[in-house]
């Protein structure tokens, strides 16, 4: 693509149900699979907790961009995208400028964002802006859990008694240091506090490995919202800490795990560590093609 264009009088408002054609149609051909965001836009435009802001030429539609505020104090941003013919004219930083003016004003102090390795344009575009780069993920799949080489005696679903000890080993954890304190479900990243520690335990989606003092040596944390979402038997990790043994052990008893509930495939995401990256690999997930790198900007 040639440099930048000259910028355009476009005004950015929050979206409304009528210009889902517009966006629909300059979303078409995003990917070469075509796009997600018809698939979002409904939910998208009731959520509670969440806004779709859209740009404007003449009234019509030219950009969008979603932002919800998961946490007091903390905004994801996602689906930024400007129709082709419109590009490096502003439209993106505009509407996001007009997602963190309202962030501002919902209290929010942290605005995250991801992108993959290989989108040249937006990593471009959310620097400029100010965003920097905190974490980087990978996501691994496997397509096929075979019987087999799966199977665990030492890692187990963790009850809450042991919460304290996770939350422990997890602030001396440099994983979690490395994945900037981050898990992700459905590919949106949030900070892992207590909290949401705890809501793992006791929604039974929490593996650990402990070693022969009971200490906590590993920590695996699972969601199905994918399988939801998706409409398919398939599970993923949130996060993943440990090394390369402990944590080929605990995805060997997710894997006996999904064996037993007829799961067919886990989406294993984790911060871009090679120990653990190589004890997927170890079990037949595979690597993606590209990283996918949080953003991070501080209002
Ligand atoms: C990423 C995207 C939303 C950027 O939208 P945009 O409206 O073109 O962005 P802007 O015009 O506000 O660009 C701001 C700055 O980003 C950088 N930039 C944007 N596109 C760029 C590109 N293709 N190459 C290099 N730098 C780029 C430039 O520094 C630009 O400023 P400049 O034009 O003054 O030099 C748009 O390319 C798009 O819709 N891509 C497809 C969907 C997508 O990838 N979405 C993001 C998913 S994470």
């Amino acid at each position: 693509m040639s440099g930048a264009k000259a910028k355009l009088p476009i005004h950015v408002r929050k979206a409304r149900e009528d210009d889902r054609e517009a966006v629909f149609e300059f979303c078409r051909h995003t990917w070469s699979w075509g796009d997600y965001i018809p698939h979002v836009w409904d939910k998208w435009l009731r959520e509670p907790n969440g806004k779709v802001f859209v740009a404007t030429l003449d009234g019509i539609p030219i950009g969008i961009q979603h932002i919800t505020i998961d946490k007091p104090g903390e905004a994801w941003l996602s689906g930024a995208r400007t129709a082709p013919q419109y590009r490096r004219m502003g439209v993106a930083t505009a509407i996001t400028e007009k997602c963190l003016e309202y962030a501002k004003d919902m209290g929010v102090r942290v605005a995250r964002l991801v992108t993959e390795s290989d989108n040249v344009a937006a990593s471009a575009a959310v620097q400029k802006m100010g965003f920097k780069p905190i974490a980087e993920f990978i996501e691994m799949t496997l397509e096929k859990v075979l019987v087999g080489d799966v199977g665990s005696e030492v890692s187990s679903w963790t009850n809450l008694s042991q919460s304290d000890a996770i939350w422990h080993y997890l602030q001396s954890s440099k994983t979690y240091r490395r994945a900037a304190g981050l898990y992700t479900i459905l590919y949106h990243w949030y900070s892992l506090d207590m909290r949401d520690m705890e809501r793992f335990i006791e929604q039974g989606k929490t593996i650990t490995y402990s070693g022969e003092d009971g200490a906590i040596e590993g920590l695996i944390l699972v969601d199905d919202a994918v399988s939801i979402e998706w409409h398919e038997k398939s599970i993923q990790t949130c996060y993943i800490d440990g090394d390369f043994e402990t944590v080929l052990d605990m995805a060997k008893f997710l894997l006996s795990h999904c064996k037993t509930k007829d799961i067919d495939k886990i989406y294993g995401f984790t911060c871009n560590h090679k120990p653990i990256t190589d004890a997927l690999e170890k079990l037949g997930f595979k690597k993606p093609e590209t990283i996918t790198i949080v953003f991070e900007k501080r209002l």
